[in-house]
C-alpha cells in the first residue's frame, strides 16, 4: 500500500493537518495536490502549534520529503514565509521541500480581485487568498506558472498579457489596476528565492513510487467544497476529492492504493452556503467554544452543527474511502444527548445524500444518541473510551458504511487512538 490519499470528508478543517502529520512518520513523501493558501492545516506536537498553508503537513518530520504538486496554486510570498519559519526551526537543513514547475502562481491582483468581489453581491465568503482568480487564469490559459518565474523575458510578456485581460474586470469592480513592472520585479525575486525548490514534481513522485517509497497525498478543503461535487456555487475553485489527487500530483490513477477520509465528530463550515445540520444560537456557540472553531487561515468563527452522516456517506462514495479518521471526539464530552443526521426530507421526498440543489430547504432526519461525561483527551486506547462514546463512533461507521480507523481526542499528535501505519493495510 505505498500510495494513500487523505481527503476532507466534510466542509474542510476536519483535522487533515493533524492526521497527515501523524501518518507522515511512516511516509517518505507527503504531497499537496490542490488548493492553495486558502488551506490552514494545524499541527500540534508536544504542545507546540504550527499552521501550514502551502507546505505539506509532513514538514515536521525531518526525513520526509514535501512536494507541492502542479494542482496547487502557489502564493510565493506565503510559501517563502512558511519556508522561513521551518528553516528557523532547523527543519530544512537538507533540501526536502519541492514544488512543481507547472504549479500556477497566485498573483497580487488575484488577491485584490478576490477581495473586491467579496464586497459585492456575488460574495460567497471566500478566504480572500486569490484562489478563484488564480484558477480562472489557469483555465483561461493565461496563468503564470512557477517555472515562468525563472525566465525574465517570458515572465514580463505573460504578466503584461495577464493584466490586460484583468484590467476591465478590476476597473469594473472599482479597483486599482497595478503596473506590470513592479509585479514582474517582485515575481523574479521570488522565483530566484525559490529556484532550488522548483522541479518536475510529477516525475519526482512517479520515480519515488517506482522505487517503492511510501507517498501520502494530502487533500486540502473538504469534499463538500469540491468545484464539481460540492455545494456549488459555495465551493472552492478546484477538485479537492480523491479523484483530483492524480491530476494534481501528476501520478496515474492506478498508483493509488487507498483513500482515508478525515471527519470531525460534528460538522463545521466557514463562509456562506447551505449547511443542513447547522446549530444556530447557544448550542452552536457552545460547540464553537468547546472546539475552538475559528478559522486557521482567516480567524473567522466557524459555523457549527451536528454530524451529518449523509454528507460523510456521500464522501465515502465519491472518494472511495477505505476508512474514516474521526477527529475532535473529545469536544463532544458533557452533552446529555447527541444527534446524527441520517438523511434529509424535502417536500415529502427522502434523500440519503445531499442532492444537487435546494439544500437550504432540506429538513435533516435525526437520530439521537446518549452522551457521555468526562474528559477523553487522556485516552489512548479505544477500550478506555466511555461506552456511549464508543457507541457514537460505531454508529458513525454503520451509518456511513465506512469503518473508523484513527480516533483523535486532542490536537496533539499523541492524543490519538488507533494511530497506526496507513500503508500497512
Ligand atoms: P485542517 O484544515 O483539516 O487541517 O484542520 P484545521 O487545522 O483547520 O482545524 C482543525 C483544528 O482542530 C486545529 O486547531 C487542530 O489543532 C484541532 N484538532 C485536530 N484534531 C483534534 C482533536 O481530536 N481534538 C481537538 N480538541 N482538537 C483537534
Ligand atoms: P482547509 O484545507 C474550510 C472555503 C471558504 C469559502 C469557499 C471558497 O483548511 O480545510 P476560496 O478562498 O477557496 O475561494 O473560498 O471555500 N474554504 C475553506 N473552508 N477549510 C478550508 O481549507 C477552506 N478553503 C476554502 O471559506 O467558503
Ligand atoms: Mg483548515
Amino acid at each position: 500500500m505505498p500510495v494513500v490519499v487523505v481527503v476532507g470528508a466534510q466542509w474542510g478543517d476536519e483535522g487533515k493537518g493533524k492526521v497527515v502529520d501523524l501518518y507522515a512518520q511512516h511516509a517518505d513523501v507527503v504531497t499537496r495536490y490542490g488548493g492553495g493558501a486558502n488551506a490552514g492545516h494545524t499541527l500540534v506536537v508536544g504542545g507546540e502549534r504550527i499552521v501550514l498553508h502551502l507546505v505539506p503537513s509532513g514538514a515536521l518530520h525531518a526525513r520526509t520529503r514535501c512536494v507541492i504538486g502542479q494542482g496547487v496554486v502557489v502564493d510565493p510570498q506565503v510559501l517563502l514565509s512558511e519556508l522561513g519559519v521551518l528553516r528557523g526551526r532547523g527543519l530544512l537543513d537538507t533540501p526536502r521541500v519541492f514544488m512543481s514547475d507547472r504549479a500556477h502562481v497566485v498573483l497580487p491582483h488575484h488577491r485584490h480581485i478576490d477581495e473586491l468581489r467579496e464586497r459585492g453581491r456575488a460574495a460567497i465568503g471566500t478566504t480572500k487568498r486569490g484562489i478563484g482568480p488564480a484558477y480562472e487564469d489557469k483555465a483561461g490559459r493565461r496563468g503564470i506558472r512557477t517555472g515562468d518565474l525563472l525566465d525574465a523575458t517570458r515572465l514580463a510578456e505573460r504578466v503584461r498579457d495577464n493584466l490586460a485581460a484583468w484590467e476591465p474586470v478590476i476597473r469594473g469592480l472599482g479597483g486599482e489596476c497595478p503596473e506590470v513592472g513592479p509585479i514582474v520585479e517582485t515575481l523574479l525575486a521570488q522565483g530566484e528565492a525559490l529556484r532550488d525548490h522548483i522541479t518536475d514534481a510529477s516525475r519526482m513522485l512517479t520515480e519515488a513510487i517506482g522505487r517503492g517509497e511510501k507517498v501520502l497525498l494530502e487533500g486540502a478543503q473538504g469534499t463538500m467544497l469540491d468545484i464539481d461535487h460540492g455545494t456549488y456555487p459555495y465551493v472552492t475553485s478546484s477538485n479537492v476529492i480523491a479523484g483530483g489527487a492524480c491530476a494534481g500530483a501528476g501520478i496515474p490513477p492506478t498508483a493509488v492504493d487507498a483513500v482515508v477520509g478525515i471527519t470531525k465528530a460534528y460538522t463545521t463550515r466557514v463562509g456562506g452556503g447551505p449547511f443542513p445540520t447547522e446549530l444556530l444560537g447557544a448550542e452552536g456557540e457552545a460547540l464553537r467554544e468547546a472546539g475552538s472553531e475559528y478559522g486557521a487561515t482567516t480567524g473567522r468563527p466557524r459555523r457549527c452543527g451536528w454530524l451529518d452522516a449523509a454528507v460523510v456517506r456521500f464522501s465515502a462514495r465519491i472518494n472511495g474511502l477505505r476508512e474514516l479518521a474521526l477527529t475532535k471526539l473529545d469536544v463532544l464530552g458533557g452533552l446529555q444527548e447527541l444527534r446524527i443526521c441520517t438523511g434529509y426530507e424535502r417536500d415529502g421526498i427522502m434523500f440519503d445524500e445531499p442532492p444537487h440543489d435546494g439544500l437550504d430547504r432540506l429538513v435533516p432526519v435525526y437520530e439521537t444518541l446518549p452522551g457521555w461525561s468526562g474528559d477523553l483527551s487522556a485516552c489512548r486506547r479505544v477500550e478506555e473510551l466511555p461506552d456511549n462514546a464508543r457507541r457514537y463512533v460505531n454508529r458513525i461507521a454503520e451509518l456511513t458504511g465506512c469503518p473508523v480507523g484513527v480516533v483523535s481526542v486532542g490536537a496533539d499528535r499523541e492524543q490519538t487512538l488507533r494511530g497506526g501505519d496507513p500503508f500497512a493495510r
